[in-house]
């Protein structure tokens, strides 16, 4: 293995690797980037990966971020003579794997890119001068030589629409960039620790793949039907070589019950058109957070008879403001239009392009067909901060609530009278979490709060799943545990069951001082305890968040800690 330095500082490093017979990856690890796309979650930096598989023919399988221009040239130029490379093939066109595409193709012009059709026409706007092109369709081969022999494996929106899988016959390795991807930047090539990689991979696949459950299952499909995958070589993390039945198990089981999904909510935008993606599936989060599922869909791309059909079966429908030039997402628009029904939910959202039409004439025309408004435009000043992406969550969420309002209720009148009676004589206390991520704040109150071990200090809190300070809470995130005062808590619980617009500052008008980790310290609080998310439990409709608590103090010492008595079990 070659470790190559840049600066300390940067801490951006090279690492090389023979992975299989004729196969090196190389692999651009970014250990301290701290925001990806809208995963704002990120807590272990990322790795770009790319691949050199050496037959008679050479390909070179993505390549990287553009920041690593420098120190990836200086590694594949010490491999090999770039100019010598006969196939670039590109997964699919986002800039962390294709920001060097235009490089490559200038120091090897006679280079053939492989691609899907989407892939090669986004590339043609990217790097604006001919190449040599090669087009392929699920189930098409390239022979390398010496066995090499590559399938191709459409796998449409996981994550971007031009997605492709490429699978080698003779070392059975599946190159799927970002699927099965996680951020998550360490020494090591594989998926040697799974109990360390778990919780990025599934915030990861909770993120990018669960709004885009449905073609999660068809790429698994066509998997399928791959003789045995020895290898699956991610875009970002460790390659996947230990847990590979395990890994792609999950894929299966969390997607199979995203679609099973009795509600969906479609998010209709133009991919690739100003900020679309990333805010499409901020608010795509939002939603799959509740149980609701989602589909994705391209304005510019969909077939007008399926899109007609899914707005009609959809609670929810979610528009990204298509550019006002483009006739095709236009048209579409006009069959959404067309088949849009009362009742259900409408969002908004501008996209930020350039060439966005006003809002308002689509949201009235909305709202005299009867849809119900569920947040309020999400409007684009200046390029998306955190808050905007969490801003668009919580929009996600608030809708989500509302198509699924009917179902909660009845779900809550369904205890039988003794058990509600009898699990109601369980109480807690009161207490306020309050939690900063970046430029992100939240807060809630939760009574579902006990210490669970000595050694170390834990605490374990129950997080409803669609609440909004759940993205706050990831494996590795920092809060504050206020305990509410009896005789002097009224105040704040009442301040902070608000019910508060989505990125609303939950803060406003509220005394607090930061702690150590950043958090706010409510200044009526009458202790307060510092915490660190060490692990999330499923519980159904709640994580089982269970933390760590390294530091804390009390304001009152004979102050008592506010108690929270119930009368039933289906409620707080
Ligand atoms: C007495 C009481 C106790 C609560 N305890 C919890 C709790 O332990 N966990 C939880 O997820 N929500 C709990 N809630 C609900 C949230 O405090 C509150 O409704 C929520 O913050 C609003 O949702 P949002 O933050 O996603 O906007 C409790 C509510 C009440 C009234």
């Amino acid at each position: 293995m070659v470790t190559v330095t840049q600066t300390p500082q940067k801490r951006l490093t090279m690492q090389v690797e023979e992975i299989a017979v004729d196969t090196t990856t190389m692999r651009s690890l970014d250990w301290d980037r701290d925001r990806f796309d809208i995963e704002y979650g990120l807590q272990n930096g990322t790795t770009y990966n790319s691949f050199l598989i050496r037959g008679e023919k050479v390909a070179l399988v993505d390549t990287s971020h553009e920041k690593f221009r420098q120190l990836y040239f200086d590694t594949l130029t010490g491999l090999i003579d770039i100019a010598s490379i006969d196939y670039l093939i590109i997964s699919h066109t986002e800039p962390d794997h294709s920001g060097l595409v235009r490089d490559v193709l200038q120091i090897a012009p006679e280079i053939t890119v492989v691609g899907s059709k989407v892939a090669i026409q986004f590339l043609e706007n990217l790097v604006h001068t001919p190449f040599k092109r090669q087009i392929v369709k699920n189930g098409d081969r390239l022979d390398l030589g010496h066995g090499h022999e590559l399938e191709f494996v459409i796998a449409p929106n996981l994550h971007w629409p031009d997605t492709i899988f490429t699978f080698d016959h003779k070392t059975q390795i599946l190159y799927t960039c970002d699927a099965f991807g996680l951020h998550y930047c360490s020494d090591d090539t594989f998926d040697t620790n799974l109990e360390a990689i778990s919780p990025d991979f599934q915030y990861y696949y909770e993120c990018l793949m669960a709004p885009n459950a449905r073609s999660v299952l068809s790429a698994l499909k066509r998997m399928d039907e791959l003789t045995h995958i020895e290898m699956i070589a991610t875009g970002h993390g460790p390659l996947l070589r230990n847990h590979v039945q395990e890994l792609t198990g999950r894929y299966r089981r969390w997607s199979q019950s995203q679609t099973k999904a009795e509600t969906t909510v479609g998010i209709f935008y133009v991919s690739e058109y100003g900020y679309s993606d990333n805010l499409a599936h901020a608010l795509a989060t939002g939603i799959n957070k509740t149980g609701v599922a989602t589909e994705m869909v391209d304005l510019k791309t969909v077939d007008l008879q399926e899109l007609q059909e899914l707005v009609g079966r959809c609670a929810g429908i979610i528009i990204g403001m298509p550019p006002a030039s483009n006739q095709a997402a236009q048209t579409a628009l006009g069959t959404v239009l067309g088949a849009v029904k009362e009742k259900q939910a409408v969002g908004i959202f501008e996209t930020g392009g350039g060439d966005d039409e006003p809002t308002y004439p689509l949201l009235n025309k909305f709202r005299s067909l009867g849809l119900h408004v569920a947040f309020p435009v999400i409007e684009i000043r200046e390029t998306p901060t955190d808050n905007l992406y969490k801003r668009c969550e919580e929009s996600g969420t608030d809708l989500a609530q509302w198509v699924t309002r009917d179902k909660s209720i009845k779900q809550m009148k369904s205890l039988g009278a003794d058990l509600d009676k009898a699990l109601g004589r369980i109480s807690g206390g009161l207490y306020i979490i309050t939690a900063k991520k970046g430029d992100v704040k939240s807060a809630m109150l939760a009574s579902w709060v006990t210490q669970a071990s000595f050694k170390p200090l834990g605490v374990s809190i129950a997080v409803a799943k669609d609440r909004a300070i759940e993205s706050l809470m990831q494996v590795g995130d920092k809060f504050v545990l206020n305990v509410l005062e009896e005789g002097n808590y009224q105040g704040l619980m009442k301040h902070f069951l608000k019910r508060f617009a989505p990125g609303a500052d939950r803060f406003e008008g509220v005394r607090t001082q930061p702690a150590e980790n950043g958090a706010p310290i409510l200044a009526d609080a009458l202790a307060y305890m510092e915490c660190e998310v060490a692990s999330r439990l499923d519980a159904g409709d709640h994580w089982i968040v269970y933390c760590t608590v390294y530091a804390g103090r009390v304001s009152k010492p004979e102050g008592v800690t506010a108690v929270h008595h119930r009368k039933v079990g289906n409620h707080y």
